[in-house]
């Protein structure tokens, strides 16, 4: 049976006081409704709907390569009038799951169970049972059938004591929601057209209503404010941290740890406090990474240490390196195995070959380093002339002197050495020595100015 998803985007987020549409604010690095997105499309559904209303154009323009089918609900009306505006591309046959864009982390496994039910029983949703269900939709059972549901703000205070409450996540027949939607009215204290309502009509229908119930109870929890945002942040953060360590990573604290995308770790990675992961990243068995490290967008091979205070965006790192502290490996980064990076060394678009060393205070930009040389402190790539970058070439065995400016385009052959403090601005050639600085003047028995006793 084809399986369609909807997904509720169209409210304001009046309650977040922010220009960007709620279902595109953050959630661990990426807009709410793309993990809901990502979740459906793990689901081998046939098509996804979203339905935009605020900030039409720019929800759209997020999700641009993805196959999504967009309805608009021009004026928000209630949820029920939201899916309703799909009814001109839905399916007639087949079940739908209803999701909503603002709860973000609904579960692929919750998914697959409220599906196998509710394609028994043509509608069911996922329920929960909360100590405070203030403000939610109340689950009415009768001899433990689902009969209705209730709006907090329609309920009697009898009603307002059952604690299971309507997460919003739904999967109905599509027959039924063709049947249905257009009899819905705005009756209520709200004067919304509420998609609830569906309930009482199945009932009515003869159907039995379906429910599960979540696996974890976070992945119903909806977004309206930044607080819940921010509750929700940690919340899916734990999920996380608790999923690596039972993968064997040692994180010396999951409640310091932030993942932004997606991690592969080998076996005995241990990762300090204070780390975030961003985008695609892979590390490598036996790894350490230091307290306070960003790290986007690379792969670490096995062995590497990496010292606090390390920043890494699109490299690639090999094996045993020794990296940082406070080190920055910005994009086109490339180090084989063996490379030590120390404190302030900033590389840039460069790849630096087995066993070479820049250990403090340098830029490599653009450049190509071979095997075991050896960088200078203070050594900087002169890369820029104010309009073109230029490439400098480093051969192996080469001894940077400490404090020297390599004026690119430069090549520095094998085996050769650059006296400290140079500025160099033509090709060295192999296993040979460039001096480059001023003549030293010097004075013998030199006296320092003395103090002037008054
Ligand atoms: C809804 C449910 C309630 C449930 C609660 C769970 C109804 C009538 N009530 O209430 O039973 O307990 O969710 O959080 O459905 N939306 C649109 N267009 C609209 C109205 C809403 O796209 O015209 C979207 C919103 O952006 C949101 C979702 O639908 O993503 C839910 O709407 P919301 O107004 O938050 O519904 P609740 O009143 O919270
Ligand atoms: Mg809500």
């Amino acid at each position: 049976m084809s399986t369609s998803v909807i997904i509720l985007a169209a409210g304001k987020g009046t309650r977040m006081r922010s220009s960007l549409p709620k279902v595109l604010q953050p959630l661990a690095g990426r807009p709410l409704l793309s993990h809901v997105i990502e979740t459906a499309k793990t689901l081998n559904v046939q098509n996804i709907i979203t339905i935009f209303g605020h900030g039409g154009e720019f929800v759209q323009d997020t999700f641009r390569n993805e196959n999504i089918l967009w309805v608009e609900q021009k004026e928000q009306l209630g949820t029920g009038h939201a899916v309703q505006t799909t009814l001109s591309v839905l399916p007639t046959e087949g079940m739908s799951l209803i999701l909503s864009g603002d709860v973000p982390c609904i579960g692929q496994k919750t998914l697959n169970q409220l599906l196998s039910v509710s394609r028994e029983t043509g509608i069911g949703i996922v329920t929960l049972t909360l100590e405070d269900s203030t403000g939610y939709g109340r689950i009415i059972r009768h001899n433990g059938q689902i009969q209705a549901i209730i709006e907090h703000k329609d309920a009697t205070d009898d009603q307002h004591q059952i604690k299971e409450i309507n997460t919003g996540i739904y999967c109905v027949s599509n027959a039924k929601l063709h049947e249905w939607l257009p009899q819905l009215s705005n009756n209520n204290v709200q004067g919304e057209y509420y998609l609830t309502d569906i309930i009482a009509m199945a009932i009515a229908d003869g159907l039995r209503v379906a429910s599960v119930e979540p696996e974890f109870s976070f992945e119903v929890e909806g977004v309206n404010d930044r607080l819940q945002l921010a509750a929700l942040e940690r919340k899916f953060q734990a999920f996380q941290a608790k999923q690596l360590m039972q993968q064997g990573v040692h994180l010396i604290d999951p409640a310091r740890f932030d993942l932004r995308g997606k991690l592969i770790a080998g076996q005995d990675v241990r990762i300090d406090i204070n780390v975030i992961i961003e985008g695609h990243c892979e590390i490598g068995n036996n790894v350490e990474i230091g307290a306070g490290c960003i790290i986007k967008n690379t792969k670490i091979a096995a062995g590497t240490i990496v010292k606090p205070y390390s920043i890494f965006e699109d490299t690639l790192v090999g094996e045993n390196t020794i990296i940082g502290p406070f080190a920055r490996l910005r994009p086109g980064t490339q180090l084989a195995n063996d490379v030590h990076i120390g404190n302030f060394v900033e590389v840039k678009n460069s790849n630096i070959g087995a066993g070479s060393k820049a250990n403090h205070f340098t830029y490599l930009g653009d450049t190509e380093i071979g095997i075991d040389s050896n960088i200078g402190a203070g050594t900087i790539t002169c890369n820029y002339d104010g309009v073109n970058k230029s490439k400098t070439l480093i051969g192996n065995h080469v001894f940077i002197g400490s404090n020297s400016s390599l004026v690119a385009p430069v090549s520095i052959g094998h085996g050769a050495t650059v006296g400290a403090g140079s500025t160099i601005t033509r090709d060295v050639i192999e296993n040979s020595l460039a001096v480059e600085r001023s003549k030293q003047f010097s004075k013998e028995n030199y006296q320092r100015p003395q103090k002037i006793k008054k």
